[in-house]
């Protein structure tokens, strides 16, 4: 499957997709699709919203127009995607076509537009049986706003959803890397203090990720005590190719935030100490960072080192913190 912005031309299928499905039509309007419904989806945007801040994406499978998405950049801030539709073939649904579609979306998002960290959209409560369990298996949260809806005479609530992307700092790559394989290099500078990267993924307990962990590569990080992080891994997200240092140029502020610790020059590696992000007792790992601090051996039990808790004072990830004042 491929997705790519709707032009002219594939106005009438957009239209034919719509008139597939009349069962979303109806649940959000509570009329049947209308002939110039696909004129109007190609159209309409939230007032003030420039007109290339739209843009209507299509998923083509063989050719043909399988689902349609409505995203708008920026809404309601520059942080934020706003999804308005995701609606596939009425004839194609039950065959996995949503997910894969919306992989698709968050991979485009991902690429072209870089400054987006949240994606956000909003279920009509006449349609909520249908769509919202379709946005949480893709790992949306409803984040409690309620607002009014009404479309001629149905009278309705809408309710928000919400889902944290990976974001990565722009001025990141990955590249071979002197310490392993690969690693995270800035292709530009960034100033200390910078955050270079925000995580996000699935949560799952303890029991759940022991399970991921047989089917490897899985890259995640500790929340709370039952509590993990397990990043995308299709297509794993350049923060998943950071090494380690027992030097780090950049740590942690937040339990999902890696931020500069020192000014970064092109071409510099970008690295994290893992022993402040991984208190796994039996976890181990040989270092070749060959920074003058080296370690050595890096082992989720560093968070008890002194030396390491002075270094980086309040920057490791909250529960390691929590740890030490315990
Ligand atoms: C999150 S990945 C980093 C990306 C990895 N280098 C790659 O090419 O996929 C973590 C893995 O990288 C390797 N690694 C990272 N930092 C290292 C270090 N300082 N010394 C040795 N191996 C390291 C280890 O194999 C570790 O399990």
């Amino acid at each position: 499957m491929e997705i790519r912005p709707i032009d002219p031309a594939d106005v009438d299928a957009v239209q034919s997709l719509i008139e597939s499905d009349p069962g979303y039509t109806e649940r959000i309007t509570g009329y049947p699709p209308g002939p110039a419904d696909a004129q109007s989806l190609l159209m309409m945007r939230p007032e003030g919203l420039a007109e290339d801040a739209k843009v209507v994406l299509g998923a083509f499978e063989g050719g043909e127009l399988v689902a349609v998405v409505d995203l708008l950049r920026g809404y309601p801030d520059p942080s934020y995607a706003f999804i308005g539709l995701l609606q596939v073939r009425g004839d194609r649904h039950g065959r996995g076509i949503g997910g894969t579609t919306y992989g698709l979306v968050e991979r485009y998002v991902a690429d072209e537009w870089p400054e987006v960290r949240r994606l956000r959209l909003a279920v009509v409560d006449t349609n909520a049986e249908v769509a919202a369990p379709f946005w949480v298996r893709q790992g949306f949260e409803a984040t409690g706003e309620v607002k009014p809806y009404r479309y001629d005479k149905l009278t309705s609530s809408t309710r928000l959803y919400e889902k944290a992307l990976c974001w990565g700092h722009p001025h990141l790559a990955v590249r071979d890397s002197g310490i392993a394989g690969q690693g995270l290099f800035a292709t530009a500078p960034i100033a200390a203090g910078e955050v270079v990267s925000v995580l996000a993924g699935r949560k799952v307990s303890t029991a759940e990720l022991t399970e991921l962990l047989e089917h490897p590569p899985v890259d995640t990080i500790t929340l709370a005590e039952d509590l993990h992080l397990v990043l995308p891994n299709d297509p794993r997200p350049v923060i998943a190719y950071g090494n380690h240092s027992c030097d780090p140029n950049t740590w942690w502020t937040d339990a999902v935030t890696l931020t500069a610790r020192r000014d970064l020059a092109p071409g510099d590696e970008l690295t994290s100490d893992y022993g402040t992000s991984t208190g796994v007792p039996d976890w181990q790992m040989n270092c070749s960072c060959g920074s003058a601090l080296c370690r050595g051996i890096v082992t989720g039990s560093d968070w008890q080192r002194p030396e390491l808790q002075e270094r980086y004072g309040h920057h490791w990830i909250p529960e390691l913190l929590a740890r030490q004042k315990r």
